[in-house]
């Protein structure tokens, strides 16, 4: 499939999405949003695939929603179109998305971001939901993420200005997992990629829809929803691996079944 606003790659058993729009700092416009939502399809649908990661450039993660697109739409407009209902099609990834951003990630560029399962930062990174300076809110996810994941007095701040966070606030607050100099970005985040990928997929899927619970169930549904997950990993081929691998003091070579 050929796209014009991402490209596309693997490495391995990892899959690469690079949004690519450069003269709009990789704003979000509709065509990029459909191609970026296929391209983590044709990765899902990839049994080679183990792990995605999502990118921009040095300059931009994503410079948000596109501006020029949203400018004119009246709301029975973006009622009638859906509009953003097509941007949580990333929530039902069951493969692992890792974020690896670089200088901008703005509006709906941090809040894709902050819908991947992890971050890497790279030292220009600039997180911010500058939504209200321009006479809207977040409206990809925003206002509920980063109250959950850096609380609300945080969140505040940040939606209610709009200012910009550099990376090391972001990893203080524990938004991204760790900050690298921009030219290591994409190797660690590749390098971190490749080992997620290299364990059983079903485990990683498990895992992954486990933590997520923490922030979309109670306790005693996330702690349920963890049990449950954990008993049917039992039956897997890759359990019995893994741990006989362990134990005869040899690598797994796991089959993701
Ligand atoms: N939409 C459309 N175009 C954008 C854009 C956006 N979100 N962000 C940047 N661009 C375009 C600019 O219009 C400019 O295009 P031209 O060269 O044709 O004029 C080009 O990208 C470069 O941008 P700047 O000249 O502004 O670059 P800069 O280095 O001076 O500033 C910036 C960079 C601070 C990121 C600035 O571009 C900026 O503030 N961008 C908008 C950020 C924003 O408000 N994002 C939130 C969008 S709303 C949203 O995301 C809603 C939601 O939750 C779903």
């Amino acid at each position: 499939m050929s796209f014009e606003t991402i490209l596309t790659e693997t490495h391995g058993k990892v899959g690469v999405i690079r949004l690519n729009r450069p003269k709009a700092l990789n704003a979000l416009n509709g065509q990029l949003i459909t191609e970026m939502n296929a391209a983590l399809d044709g990765f899902e649908r990839d049994t080679t695939i183990g792990a995605i990661i999502l990118t921009g450039s040095d300059k931009a993660f994503a410079a948000g929603a596109d501006i020029r697109e949203m400018k004119d739409k009246t709301t029975a407009d973006v009622v009638a179109g859906k509009f953003l209902a097509d941007w949580d099609h990333i929530n039902g990834i069951r493969k692992p998305v890792i974020a690896a951003v670089a200088g901008y990630a703005l509006g709906g560029g941090f809040e894709f971001a902050l819908a991947c399962d992890t971050i890497i930062a790279a030292e220009n990174a600039k997180f911010g939901l500058p939504e209200v300076t321009i006479g809207i809110i977040p409206g990809g996810g925003g206002t509920q993420r980063l109250a959950r994941y850096a609380g609300k007095a945080k969140a505040m701040e940040m939606i209610l200005t709009g200012r910009m966070m550099d990376a090391g606030e972001a990893e203080r607050l524990g938004l991204v997992a760790r900050v690298v100099p921009v030219e290591k970005l994409f190797e660690d985040a590749l390098a971190l990629a490749e080992k997620i990928a290299a364990l059983s997929h079903p485990v990683i899927a498990a895992a992954k829809r486990a933590v997520n619970a923490a922030f979309e169930e109670p306790m005693s549904a996330g702690l349920a929803l963890e049990r449950n997950a954990i008993y049917q990993l039992f039956d897997l081929d890759d359990q019995k691996e893994g741990m006989a691998a362990f134990l005869e003091k040899r690598p797994p070579q796991f089959r993701n079944r």
